[in-house]
């Protein structure tokens, strides 16, 4: 079969190649993969990994060959998966306890775009429950997480003030009260900050943190560092900056709950994710547009 295969050697970073039929643990199921996302950290990975490593977490797709241990969804199923690597396939491996049914509405493009992104944005936002009525500001409102966070967050009942660096960059931005290009211009204090760029942006979050409001901070996209002292806090006080992993903030079990949440809400329109779609063979290409900034939402890829 095709399968996406890592070449950091090579002058593009990944190419499509032939290889091995994957063969199924018995926690595993076998899924003809339909389409898939990128994610900013996967950029990295490219870099990172060595030669012929297989990459890959965010699927959509149907059952071939459900788990031989019975867990998870039966063949034909049409679903939704989170895999460690290698699922930017012709098919697949996933364990039957990361993946969900996907309603017959939700189409496989919408769902690729949900696993890490969604995950990130659901799982950060728990950290600010109840949010109902509450001021929520999201950082890169307009990448991957970050749209979806917003989303999420007004359908929760939060007043949503969406991060963004360009005015261009939330032409696209569904769910926010208000937008504002550059956290600077972000006004008053906020219960639940959502913070992934860093450097000067996670400094800025501090100073806009409620009382006994919290940080979370998932990314630093920017790459750069941000000094911090104890007197920062003093006018928030017994606010709390929380670090964040999506694959570790929740039990394993609730890998298919959550992404059938996440699912059920692209079902009934509450949460739309915006999306670059594009044939496999163009990834390498759309890789630095991602990289760049200029991909709004998720750049999502199909198997054609
Ligand atoms: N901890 C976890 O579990 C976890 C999970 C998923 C993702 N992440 C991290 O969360 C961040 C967001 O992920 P994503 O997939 O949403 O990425 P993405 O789609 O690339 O979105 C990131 C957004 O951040 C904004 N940004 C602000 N300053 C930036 C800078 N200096 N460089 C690049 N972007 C900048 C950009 O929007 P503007 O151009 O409009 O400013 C961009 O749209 C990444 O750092 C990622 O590694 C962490």
């Amino acid at each position: 079969m095709l399968a996406v295969v890592n070449t950091p050697k090579s002058s593009a970073p990944i190419e499509i190649r032939d290889v091995p039929e994957p063969q199924p643990a018995p926690n595993e199921a076998l899924v003809a993969v339909r389409a898939f996302s990128l994610n900013r950290g996967e950029l990295r990975l490219f870099q990172i990994r060595p030669e012929g490593w297989r990459p890959g977490q965010d699927i959509s797709g149907v059952v071939l060959q459900p788990a031989a241990d019975g867990s998870g969804p039966k063949a034909g199923a049409r679903v939704v998966a989170l895999t460690d690597n290698a699922g930017w396939a012709e098919r697949a491996t996933v364990p039957g306890h990361r993946m969900a049914v996907l309603p017959d509405n939700v189409r496989f493009e919408d769902a690729a775009a949900l696993p890490v992104a969604g995950l990130t944005a659901l799982r950060t936002l728990r950290h600010g429950a109840p949010l109902l009525g509450k001021q929520v500001l999201t950082t890169g409102a307009a990448g991957g997480v970050g749209h979806l966070a917003t989303q999420i967050a007004t359908r929760s009942g939060a007043r949503v003030t969406a991060v963004v660096g360009r005015a261009e960059r939330g032409r696209h931005l569904r769910g926010a009260d208000e937008i504002v290009e550059g956290i600077d211009k972000a006004q008053g204090l906020f219960a639940l900050i959502l913070e992934s760029a860093g450097g000067s942006s996670l400094a800025a979050a501090i100073a806009h943190v409620e009382a006994k409001g919290t940080i979370v901070v998932f990314g630093n996209s920017s790459g750069e560092p941000t000094p911090f002292n104890f007197r920062d806090l003093a006018e928030h006080p017994n606010a709390r900056i929380q670090g964040f992993s999506y694959f570790t903030s929740e039990p394993e079990e609730r890998f298919a709950p959550d992404l059938a949440l996440l699912a059920s809400l692209v079902s009934d329109g509450s949460l739309k994710p915006h999306l670059v779609e594009r044939s496999w063979r163009e990834l390498a290409q759309i890789g630095p547009h991602l990289r760049d900034r200029q991909i709004s939402g998720k750049a999502v890829f199909h198997i054609d």
